[in-house]
């Protein structure tokens, strides 16, 4: 779970190589010739969390389509809804037992087209999660492959004999706990899942499996999809001869030996599978984000692939675990800006922490929370961003092992307590349930929800809300921030972190106060083509910069200050 990346006339190579969306949709493009998906917010949308139309305490399409005018007014170009395809569940959506259809608790096809229909009217685009390494068991696939060694879609899955009795094939372990292996009984063999037993792997060197899951993504496409998600790619392949991971000291937070994860993660073939699909992408002009957990930025490259034709948007999850320190934050920037290809920020997610809690210093949070939407909503790149980050939503984690719905949480209890938290419903208002549902929410809101909501924040000018709107809307109009290249001013300040977006039409100033005291900086922009320049506030927050000069500018703990600048 981490990550990075680079320069400028490499990243407009690889730009001009892309092919920009000229689907059925919305407008796109700008003065550097940008896809839409290069300039987009993209907001990820947790369907069972966000709006529950019918009150059954767990949302659904028709509660996301009703909140439709918000994510317009936000500034929203696009949503990634997690899976909301028919599923037992186990995993809250990713154990998909029908790709091709929607699941009852969320609505129906028809649901699904209004909704695509009504964010299209509303230029929002709709993404949908591909879950690509592992079925539910329940799916139809699944319950064929383990009806017999000789079935139809025997191979579609990972089975292997034993070493032994009751001993699995090898030393591979699940993530979400245990071995990696369940053995079956009626065929006398271990099916394997990288994840829970109930998600099974597929076996993508299968070419039936790569067909079946291509058409998957075609269905959608089809009906106005604009790109996919791609769930957990680094799973996709594992090594045919089974050979044992090499065993780590110490012991993993569910008490197992830890591994490095050598021969069952991030093989090669996966890259070439990715290749593969996005030709498949290319045909409906379509844009495949990545769930791309990285240890460093050579990595995160790889998967742009080589002339870009792997993901155009691989996450770059190290970033949300990072430390809250200037130093640490601009030199990951400077990477993953200089890597080949387009940057893809993101600061949490439905598996992690939210960002509010994992920064939050108890006296500034507010003021971290609107530093960090100035931070990752001005630099260079895609920003993807989870419901409720916009209004300062905190984590809600279970305080009693009784509460936890999440498995993850129930077997690894108390080290590992899943990730409910992170997944609480949105806050609509401060009324009961925070206007999630008029029933009972499958997860409890947070005593915040009284004061961290869309209906509160709203009418406050210095909400956290209110922040990312003006920064959101800066992003789209401002011509340095969309198209300017990133230029870290500064670069030996320990506390504070600053930029240029520098383009053709003039340039875009972002200071940022990573520390909790006050502090100060002076800039020379003269090798920047700046010299004597003055610079003017577009949006500021725990600071006070007049107007003009750029000696001595002062930010209070956690400020952010955005200012044009000229000549
Ligand atoms: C990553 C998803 O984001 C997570 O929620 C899920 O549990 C695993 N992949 C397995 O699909
Ligand atoms: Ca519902």
């Amino acid at each position: 779970m981490r990550n990075r990346m680079s320069f400028l006339a490499f990243a407009l190579l690889f730009v001009l190589g892309c092919t920009p969306f000229a689907g059925a949709q919305q407008s796109s493009g700008s003065t550097a010739g940008h896809a839409w998906w290069q300039h987009a917010v993209i907001y990820e949308v947790y369907p069972r969390s966000f709006d529950d139309s019918n009150g059954d305490g767990i949302g659904d399409l028709n509660g996301i389509t009703s909140k439709l005018d918000y994510l317009q007014d936000l500034g929203v170009d696009a949503i990634w809804i997690t899976p909301c395809f028919p599923s037992p569940q186990v995993d809250f959506g990713y154990d998909v037992s029908d790709y091709v259809s929607i699941d009852p608790m969320y609505g129906t096809l028809g649901n699904f087209d209004r909704l695509v229909a009504e964010a299209k009217k509303r230029n929002i685009r709709v993404i949908l999660d591909f879950v690509v390494n592992h079925t539910s068991d329940q799916h139809p696939w699944f319950l064929d492959s383990k009806s017999s060694r000789t079935s139809t879609h025997r191979d579609w899955y990972i089975w292997r004999d034993g070493k032994g009795t009751g001993q699995p094939p090898n030393n591979w372990l699940s993530t979400f706990g245990l071995s990696a292996w369940k053995y079956d009984p009626t065929t006398k063999q271990y099916y394997y899942h990288y994840f829970y037993p109930e998600q099974p792997d597929l076996n993508w060197r299968n070419p039936g499996v790569e067909k079946a899951m291509f058409d998957v993504t075609r269905f959608w496409f089809k009906r106005g999809v604009a790109g996919f998600r791609l769930d957990a790619v680094d799973t996709l392949f594992e090594d045919p001869n089974l050979t044992d991971n090499p065993v780590l000291p110490g012991k993993d937070k569910f008490g197992r030996p830890n591994m490095e994860e050598k021969y069952d993660k991030k093989l090669p073939e996966m890259h070439v599978e990715l290749q593969r699909l996005r030709k498949v992408a290319d045909e409906y002009d379509a844009v495949l984000i990545g769930e791309t957990w990285t240890s460093n930025v050579a990595q995160l490259e790889e998967y742009y692939g080589n002339n870009g034709n792997e993901l155009q948007l691989p996450m770059d999850l190290m970033l949300t675990d990072l430390p809250l320190s200037a130093p640490v934050f601009r030199e990951h920037v400077k990477a993953v800006d200089s890597a080949r290809g387009w940057p893809t920020y993101v600061i949490t997610n439905h598996d992690i922490q939210r960002s509010y809690s994992r920064y939050a210093d108890g006296v500034h949070n507010d003021d971290i929370a609107k530093m960090m939407a100035g931070f990752y909503m001005t630099l260079r790149g895609t920003s993807i961003m989870y419901y409720g980050e916009e209004i300062g939503m905190e984590n809600n984690d279970p305080k009693r092992k009784e509460d936890v719905k999440d498995p993850i949480g129930i077997l690894g209890w108390p080290l590992e307590k899943g990730r409910d938290g992170e997944r609480t419903p949105m806050q609509w208002n401060g009324s009961a349930n925070a206007g999630f549902t008029t029933g009972k929410p499958w997860l409890p809101v947070p005593a915040s929800a009284k004061t961290h909501n869309v209906e509160a924040e709203s009418g406050n000018p210095s909400s956290v809300l209110s922040f990312y709107k003006q920064v959101i809307h800066l992003r789209k109009t401002e011509p340095a921030l969309l198209d300017g290249a990133y230029v870290p001013l500064n670069e030996t300040d320990p506390n504070m972190i600053s930029y240029l977006r520098k383009s053709k039409e003039g340039a875009v100033l972002v200071v940022l106060n990573f520390s909790g005291k006050p502090q100060s900086a002076t800039f020379d922009l003269s090798k920047q083509g700046f010299a004597g320049a003055k610079v003017k506030a577009l949006l500021q927050n725990a600071v006070n910069v007049p107007d003009g000069a750029l000696q001595n500018v002062k930010l209070d703990a956690y400020g952010v200050y955005i200012g044009s600048v000229s000549h």
